[in-house]
């Protein structure tokens, strides 16, 4: 792992996203919702898997996530975490989500507000080796 991205969403709108239908829901994440979750197919374009779930030269992007909602009535959202083996891929994914290179964003922004984010470098056992001479 050579990257970090670490992200505070307010979940601001998201209340809105729970007063549409379950098959509404659905076609926004690109996801069924409960236990043996599905993609959707033919998946909605603008869906969070649709502007998330992409390839980097013609290999699927990997990425660990991990996120923690948290708060109350008045103040709520999730704080979210993913690892990656080089920032090029949350950039791509990041690009993707608010049409960076493209024309449609991805509907999860309709009903979040992204806080602050940042990149942390980790580097790789191999890096630190090679850094001290170690290999
Ligand atoms: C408001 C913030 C976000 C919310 C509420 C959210 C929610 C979700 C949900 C519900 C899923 C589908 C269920 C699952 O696989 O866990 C999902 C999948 C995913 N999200 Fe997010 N997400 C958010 C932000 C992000 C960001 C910032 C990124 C990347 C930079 C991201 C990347 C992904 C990826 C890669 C998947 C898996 C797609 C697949 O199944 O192939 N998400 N997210």
């Amino acid at each position: 792992m050579e990257s970090v991205l670490t992200f505070h969403f307010k979940y601001f709108l998201l209340f809105f996203l729970f007063r549409l239908s379950i098959k509404e829901q659905e076609n926004i994440i690109g996801r069924t919702k409960g236990e043996n979750s599905q993609k959707i197919k033919p998946l909605n374009p603008t869906s969070h898997l649709a502007k998330t779930d992409l390839k980097q030269n013609g290999i699927d992007i990997k990425v660990v996530r991990q996120s923690l909602p948290y708060g109350g009535i008045k103040e709520h959202g999730l704080v979210f975490l993913s690892y990656a083996s080089n920032t090029l891929k949350h950039q791509k994914q990041l690009d993707s989500m608010c049409a960076i290179q493209n024309t449609n964003h991805d509907q999860i922004m309709d009903f979040s507000t992204p806080i602050t984010g940042n990149y942390w470098f980790i580097p790789s056992i191999r890096l630190l080796k090679t850094f001290f001479n170690l290999i």
